[in-house]
Formats: structure tokens, sequence, C-alpha cells
């Protein structure tokens, strides 16, 4: 592990090679907004990413579907503004790439010039990359994200771990190297059996950022309201909560209504 990239000042899609290069791992958290963004960007995070999940964790919706590209670039923009050291990434949200590779240019501009953001990430393989290569023609980084790409999530049927028969792992294996050929800056990889995931981070010369992807990759992401235990509903196996605000929170609020119930807050030196 190299000290220098603790450091930096502003980490770029070149900070990210050189990381994987020297087998420095990267670290890589969501937020959705200014105070969460603030936090974990002053923390010394490497990648932040503004996740499609924000319809999950922001919004309440039981998928990422719903969330628009004008939601998306609200988020992003509140990020942005907090943000001194980390790489922003902002996710393309469904519906606004697919199928239809102006349209994916015009909404990665659009998240570009609105928000401020670094960079964008698509969910797919061979079958966006006409939609990747004409993104990249305006100079705008690209991040990939293969394995359980929440989008298609009722072409799978469920959230179940990814590519765990040789078929589909031949082909995440072979959308790996498209990607990378089309010239994506990094990999996500998610839910996905950790021995096929460091085969793909051997082999590609880009960074692999895993998410329930094990330890051989060359980055971890999770999302930052499952990380700070906020949310009690989602214990997937990958995850690792280092606080339990869900319970903390609860316990706060209970205080503050008791104290206000029983005319203890606010005191004499908390009032004018
Ligand atoms: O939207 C998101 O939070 C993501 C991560 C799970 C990688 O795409």
């Amino acid at each position: 592990m190299s000290a220098e990239f603790n450091t930096i000042k502003r980490v770029t899609t070149n900070t990210l090679q050189e990381m994987k290069r020297q087998k420095h791992k990267i670290s890589m958290l969501t937020a959705y907004d200014f105070t969460m963004a603030k936090i974990i960007d002053g923390a010394g995070t490497d990648i932040i990413l503004v996740g499609d999940s924000a319809s999950n964790v922001m919004a309440g919706h039981e998928t990422t579907l719903p969330i628009t590209l004008d939601q998306m670039i609200y988020h992003a923009a509140s990020v942005i503004r907090a943000t001194s050291r980390a790489l922003v990434v902002v996710d393309l949200p469904f519906g606004s790439y697919q199928g239809n590779s102006k349209e994916a240019l015009n909404s990665a501009i659009r998240i570009m010039k609105e928000s401020g953001a670094h960079s964008v990430k698509l969910e797919g393989g061979k079958e966006i990359k006409e939609s990747i290569e004409r993104i990249l023609t305006a100079g705008i980084p690209v991040m990939g994200h293969l394995g359980l790409t929440p989008q298609s999530i009722y072409k799978f049927g469920t959230y179940e771990v990814r590519a765990k028969e040789e078929v589909e792992a031949k082909k995440l294996m072979e959308d790996a190297l498209i990607l990378q050929q089309a010239g994506v800056f990094a990999l996500v990889l998610e839910k996905v059996p950790a021995v096929l995931a460091k085969q793909i981070a051997k082999k590609l010369s880009i960074p692999v950022i895993g998410i329930g992807a094990g330890k051989w990759v060359d980055g971890q992401v999770l999302v930052s309201h499952d990380m700070f235990g906020m949310n009690e509903e989602f214990s997937p196996r990958f995850l690792r909560r280092y606080l339990h605000l869900f319970d903390d929170m609860t316990k706060a609020t209970k205080n503050y209504i008791k104290d206000v119930q029983e005319n203890k807050f606010p005191s004499e030196k908390e009032q004018y």
C-alpha cells in the first residue's frame, strides 16, 4: 500500500490506473446528498458513486428503475458541491441510454454539464458497447457495471449471485473484455463468485471494483447507507456494517421526543 495515494488532491481516472498498477486497493462509496458526500470525501474515499440506488435509499422505491435523469442530476450536483478529493461517478438511470447511443450521449452530457460530475456509469456488456463508445467520443469517462445489474432485475427475476454456471461466467469474462476494449476506465462487478472476479481482475488492465465479488479485485464499493447500518432490512452476506445508525438514530429520536414532552428541551442555555 502506497501512502502517496492517501494525500492526493483529486483522484482522477489516471490515479485509479496507477493504484491498480501499484496494487493499492481502491475505496468507493455511494452518496446522494451534500452532507453525506462531505463526510465520505473528507474521510479520503477514492471514488464517490451517485448510484441509482438513490431510487431505493432516498426515494423508497423497490427497484432502481423509477429514478429519472433529472433526479440523478439533482443528487449529483449536491454531491459535487461537497467533494474536493474523490472522483465522482454518476449512474445513467434506466431508460436513459439502453438501445440508443445518441440518447446515451445526450444523457451523459446533461449529467456532466448540469451537475459538474467527472464520469458516468452504465450497466451492461456487449449490448451497450455502441453507447459507451459514443459517450467516450465526447471525452466523458465511462465506468462499466457487470454481474448483477439491478436495472435488469425483471430479466433476472432475483437478486441472487450471478455467473455461478460456466456459460454465464464465460459471457461475463467476454463482456468485461469488450468493455475494456471499448474504453471504460474501470469496471464494477456485482455479486459474482470471488474466484471469477479474481480471474477478471487479473485479465483486465483497468481497475475492477467489487460489491459482493470477493477480496481479490482492485477495490470495493458499498452503498453508504448500508455500510453505516441505516437500513435494517437489507442484510446480504457481502455487507459489513461499520455503524448501527438505525438503532442509534432511533434512540436519539426517542430521547428528543421524551425531552420535548417533559419540557426538558430547550433548557435556559438553549434559548434567547
Ligand atoms: O447504484 C448503486 O449504488 C450501484 C452500486 C451498488 C455499485 O450501482
